[in-house]
């Protein structure tokens, strides 16, 4: 424990993990199959709308919904959207557009938490292909480069260094996270390497890496709608994410279909 009584991460309890698991596997199944179901003409509140539909169809809540007042069952972000972007009955997905969809599935008393993002429509641009690659890449890195003994600063590490390979640009303001009795549990886990290590990964930590990368400049903010994150420059940006568990072998990714 530190001062503010926060501790620096949680270690779950053999119970919790096969709970937290079940969760996981429960909410990577919905990933896919609501990104199947993505198509041009739809709205982002139809879409939310079958989210929430094919979440509680697992027997699973959805998690976003209600938390800090967040107002949809999944966050679908578009283009420019960065993150957190919330269902609206006037906003259309079109052929040509970027959408990442990012799921909360609660599960049990424990949640899973994962994000993908696809290109509408059939001609994918070079520059579109290079993002989507590279953002999915940093992601597979940063879960190679996470082992027991290991710091927290190793899946920065490898999440910033294929991100550069790739010339996107890293969002810092948002980060991933320590996840399984709540959605969001210490430790931060930034996409970039910061000054600290951050905790040692041991085993029965459970984090979401979670690169949000940037086509343009790092730069974003905050929409007036109090939730949604654009980039600044208004070039698109691409959102992956996955559970990883830590053991005393190694790693087990849990949001894999
Ligand atoms: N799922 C997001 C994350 O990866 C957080 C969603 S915030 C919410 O951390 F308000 F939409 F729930
Ligand atoms: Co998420
Ligand atoms: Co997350």
């Amino acid at each position: 424990m530190r001062d503010c009584m926060r501790p620096d991460f949680i270690i779950h309890t053999p119970g919790e993990i096969t709970r937290i698991r079940t969760a996981a596997a429960k909410a990577a199944q919905v990933r896919e199959h609501i990104c199947s179901l993505v198509r041009s003409g739809m709205t982002t509140w139809d879409l939310d709308e079958l989210a929430g539909e094919v979440i509680r169809s697992t027997g699973g809540t959805p998690t976003f919904l209600g938390y800090r007042g967040y107002p949809g069952n999944i966050c679908i972000s578009i283009n420019d959207e960065v993150v957190h972007g919330i269902r609206r009955k006037d906003r259309f997905i079109l052929n040509g557009d970027v959408v990442s969809i990012d799921v909360g599935v609660t599960f049990d008393g424990c949640v899973g938490d994962t994000a993908k993002t696809i290109f509408v429509g059939g001609d994918i641009p070079e520059d579109i292909t290079r993002l989507l690659k590279f953002t999915e890449s940093a992601l597979e890195c940063g879960l190679a480069a996470a082992h027991p003994g290991g710091y927290v600063q190793d899946i920065s590490r490898g999440v910033e260094m294929e991100a550069k390979r790739g010339h996107l640009g890293i969002v810092e303001e948002f980060v991933g996270h320590g996840c399984g009795t709540r959605m969001h549990e210490p430790p931060d886990v930034p996409n970039f390497v910061q000054h600290r290590r951050g905790p040692m990964l041991q085993p029965g930590m459970v984090l979401c890496v979670e690169p949000m990368l940037n086509l343009g400049s790092k730069k974003v903010y905050v929409e007036s709608d109090g939730w949604t994150v654009r980039t600044r420059d208004g070039e698109p940006s691409a959102h992956f994410e996955h559970m990883v568990l830590i053991t005393e072998t190694g790693t087990e990714v849990l949001t894999r279909v």
